[in-house]
């Protein structure tokens, strides 16, 4: 499933410069057709690729905000937001959550995925009204503009919007829970999502767009239920995940550890093995997730991991780094005939993108190591091999 070209291809088209002008990249690989066709704006024209009966008419096309750098089109688009949230009981969103919403219907998505966290929940002492107020918010400043530009809306639940936390039995933030249920049900047939299954929406369910086939889990706790695991390994068994371009999975808490204060307990999924060999056991292609707030596009054994940054309060610096954390939005384009997908992810302070060769070449957490997506372990020196995890400090 990997080889070191296709690294050295997603790296390459994730080097970035100013996005006001063209981008400085170079495509290690343009010898596939959709590395040609994925050639950066100021390359030489190249051969366009033959057609298919699926591929969208503004296939290749750079696409995006004026001002932006805007990436070449693949065969499906998907723009990924999460963590939008403020402060506890907030009804709004700081300004680079209204500014994203706001231009990305310039990058023409087929779907955008929200990774969770898109209220401000997660404590007890916000009232029903009051966290009814954040979804109210929610729906006014996040959804109704992104439904009106007549894109699908995809989410996996957040801990600050329904945590799955239990405690004898019971939710530990139930009212979060009725709320959350309450307003997404609502919205369950006005998302434009081609479901396959329902299971437990919006908690647990599949759908199939595009010829994608995604799997959204209930993350919003590191503990995801037996019963849901099974549910996850039939609907991944399932011919329609199977004949599906590319098999994605979606869950708030991710597999491993990759930003400051967010190694402990409780801010990563409890059985991580297992659930990643679920996952390549049935060739999912790309694990998202989000809630440690910081954009990092790595891999574990067979599995990209695209660890979303967050677009809202409290971004994070990656574990044994100094950097200064940043808000972030990821474009990202599936390659059908290849394979392959390309992130193109811009700092939402300063609008320039995100440069690949500046992010941490590896991310040793407490329960293992996360490549950086263009990095092999051979390509690790000695020293980066024998890196041992450090706990941070806060
Ligand atoms: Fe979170």
């Amino acid at each position: 499933m990997f080889n070191r070209r296709r690294f050295l291809f997603l790296s390459s088209l994730a080097i970035g410069a100013c996005s006001a002008r063209p981008l400085a990249q170079t495509i290690t690989k343009a010898d596939t057709p959709a590395a040609a066709s994925a050639a950066p704006a100021a390359s030489p024209a190249s051969p366009a690729p033959p057609s298919s009966p699926t591929r969208p008419p503004n296939f290749g096309k750079a696409i995006g905000p004026a001002e932006l750098f805007a990436p070449k089109r693949g065969d499906v688009r998907a723009v990924v937001i999460s963590d939008l949230n403020a402060r506890y009981g907030s009804v709004d969103y700081r300004r680079e959550v209204m500014k994203g919403v706001s231009i990305l219907p310039q990058w023409e998505p087929d779907i955008v995925l929200c990774v969770g966290d898109m209220v401000a929940g997660q404590s007890i002492s916000l009232s029903k009204p009051e966290v009814e107020a954040m979804w109210q918010g929610f729906d006014d400043l996040i959804l109704s503009p992104i439904r009106e530009a007549d894109i699908p809306f995809a989410l996996t639940i957040g801990n600050h919007d329904a945590s799955s936390l239990n405690y004898e039995g019971g939710y530990v933030y139930s009212t979060d829970r009725e709320v959350t249920t309450h307003y997404w049900k609502t919205h369950q047939d006005s998302l434009d999502l081609q479901y396959d299954d329902t299971g437990n929406f919006p908690y647990y369910y599949s759908f199939k767009q595009n010829d994608i086939f995604y799997l959204v889990w209930d993350a919003s706790s590191a503990n995801i239920p037996e019963n849901q695991v099974a549910w996850a390994d039939q609907q991944l068994s399932s011919a329609a995940a199977q004949a599906a371009k590319f098999r994605i999975a979606l869950g708030h808490l991710p597999l491993y550890a990759i930003s400051q204060g967010r190694d402990r307990n409780g801010e990563l999924l409890n059985n991580s093995d297992q659930l990643q060999a679920l996952l390549e056991r049935h060739h999912v292609h790309t694990y998202m997730s989000g809630h440690h707030h910081a954009y990092y596009p790595g891999y574990a054994g067979n599995l990209q991991l695209l660890h979303c940054g967050a677009l809202g309060s409290g971004p994070r610096t990656w574990l044994d780094r100094t950097d200064a954390a940043m808000q972030t939005m990821t474009v990202l384009d599936f390659f059908f005939d290849s394979g392959e997908t390309v992130y193109t992810t811009y700092n939402m302070n300063s609008m320039e993108l995100v440069d690949n060769q500046t992010l941490p070449r590896q991310i040793v957490g407490p329960t293992g190591r996360v490549l950086r997506n263009d990095i092999t372990l051979s390509d690790l020196t000695a020293a980066e091999q024998r890196q041992e995890y450090v706990r941070s400090e806060n």
